[in-house]
């Protein structure tokens, strides 16, 4: 059987479980390979070994109940970086780099300081910490799985210089009013909300996606808090579901901020809502 064939096959069996079928079996098999994607553009017509098989059916076999593919491969691309993921929290999504993108994009030439709440993997720390080196970071998460996570994407990444530690929210953050920017995407899903049993969901932990209050109450408590931790002008970020904009921008306004705005992700949907302490 070739790489081509097998790629085939594979896909076929996984179109009745996942939305992009031939990319998990790509991934995979270019895992189970050792080698990357472009390997099998290149070689498509190369026949693989028993042994090369049968270690792409063991990874094939954890997709097909569902298992998130970065979950198998133990990857997931962020911001064109490579970040490790476990079950200990959240794998970065696509919508997240929303986020990064709006604060690069407002402070484009500014030094700043910048708490992460809920870092979980590093992602939006590391992330900015990659385009803006200067940028004084500190990352939290009251998951210490997560917290070693995101010390090793730091280290894999070489930045080291974002401070990452436990914390329970701003439990163990230290100097108030000392931050330029704060952004989180907390856990904002309801629990009763239905998407929790479908896909990679089912595989995250729900310390990572669920919150009282209709989803509300992290969000509600960061933003509460963030006004003692803020310079004044300084700015909140907020990832969140997208029928929570006008919620999350009264929330904002309830706490002290002000020019409240929500922006769409990529998909058009409410995502991301940022103000200013004045
Ligand atoms: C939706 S995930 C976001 C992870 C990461 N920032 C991202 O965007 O991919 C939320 C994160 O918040 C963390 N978290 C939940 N409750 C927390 C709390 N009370 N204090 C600090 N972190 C918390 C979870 O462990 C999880 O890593």
């Amino acid at each position: 059987m070739t790489i081509a064939d097998l790629i085939k096959a594979a896909s076929e069996q996984l179109a009745a479980f996942s939305d992009s079928a031939t990319l998990d079996a790509k991934v995979l098999l270019a895992h189970a390979l050792n080698k990357d994607t472009t390997y099998l553009i290149t070689w498509s017509d190369k026949a693989l070994s028993g042994a090369e098989i049968n270690d792409f059916d063991k990874l094939l076999s954890r997709r097909l109940i569902g298992e998130p593919v970065a979950h198998i491969v133990g990857m997931r691309e962020f911001w064109s970086l490579p970040f490790f993921v476990a079950p200990s929290t959240l794998i970065p999504r696509p919508d997240t780099e929303t986020l990064v993108d709006l604060v690069l994009s407002h402070f484009p030439h500014t030094n700043l300081s910048l708490l992460d709440l809920g870092t979980g993997t590093g992602a939006i720390a590391l992330a900015l910490a990659s385009e803006q080196p200067e940028w004084i970071i500190q990352a939290v998460d009251f998951n210490e799985d997560a917290v070693a996570l995101a010390k090793k994407n730091a280290e894999n990444l070489e930045l080291n210089h974002v401070n990452i530690y436990q914390s329970d929210w701003f439990g163990s953050v230290k100097g108030d009013a000392s931050f330029d920017v704060i952004v989180s995407n907390p856990p904002y899903i309801d629990s009763e909300d239905h998407h929790l049993d479908e896909g990679d969901v089912r595989f995250e932990p729900k310390s990572a996606l669920v919150a009282a209050q209709q989803g509300l109450a992290d969000i509600q408590h960061i933003c509460t808090e963030a006004i003692r931790y803020l310079v004044p002008n300084g700015r909140i970020y907020i990832e969140h579901g997208f029928e929570q904009g006008a919620v999350v921008r009264d929330i904002m306004q309830q706490a002290g901020f002000e020019q409240c705005t929500t922006v769409q992700d990529l998909g058009g949907n409410d995502r991301i809502t940022w103000a200013i302490l004045t």
